[in-house]
């Protein structure tokens, strides 16, 4: 809704030159720090899991874990981490992605989904969509299917939604605050 929108909107904080010069960094501590602004989007995540008939939640690391694990709980569905590569013990799935500088690797458990399991993947930020990008693919290598991706803040200008389609492959990308 236009209300959770701005109770959110209102909550994420430009901080200019960050990482570096030129860059205008979306800070989403001022949202986590209000129970009110976090309740209400961990709330919308959940309804979305609902929608979706997802089975599982998969959060990307690290700052989609802080969203993606509440989520879940407050879905009533389980929660499965996305690493970034070394981080997961025993059997693992990687899978590689392109950055604007190099490549980065995620990760995620051989044995993390069952059959018939449907994902939803929640993030923070959808920026070039590289990263959503992996996740879908190794979800699907992992064996489930992926009901849909879901993230607090879309960077129109970047292109990530167009980037993601073809992964999405007709399931839903659902973002609550775009700019
Ligand atoms: C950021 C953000 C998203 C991703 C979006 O994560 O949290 O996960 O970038 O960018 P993309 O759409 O271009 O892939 P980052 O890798 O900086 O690390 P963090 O979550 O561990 O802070
Ligand atoms: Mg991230």
């Amino acid at each position: 809704s236009a209300e959770l929108r701005e109770l959110l909107l209102g909550r994420i904080r430009d901080v200019p030159d960050y990482p570096q010069p030129g860059v205008v960094f979306k800070d989403i501590t001022p949202l986590l720090a209000d129970p009110a602004a976090f309740g209400a989007l961990v709330d919308a995540l959940a309804a979305l899991a609902d929608r979706h008939g997802a089975t599982k939640v998969v959060g990307l690391e690290a700052r989609g874990f802080i969203l993606a694990a509440p989520a879940a709980a407050r879905a009533g569905i389980g929660f499965v981490p996305v690493r970034k590569a070394g981080k997961l013990p025993g059997k693992t799935l990687a899978q590689s992605y392109e950055l604007e500088y190099g490549t980065a690797e995620i990760e995620v458990q051989t044995d993390a989904f069952a059959a018939g399991d449907r994902v939803l993947v929640i993030d923070d930020v959808l920026a070039t969509g590289g990263t959503a990008e992996a996740s879908l693919e190794l979800i699907r290598r992992a064996g489930a299917t992926v009901a849909g991706v879901a993230v607090l803040l879309e960077l129109g200008f970047l292109g990530g939604r167009e980037r993601l389609a073809p992964a999405l492959d007709g399931a839903p990308l659902d973002t609550l605050v775009a700019v």
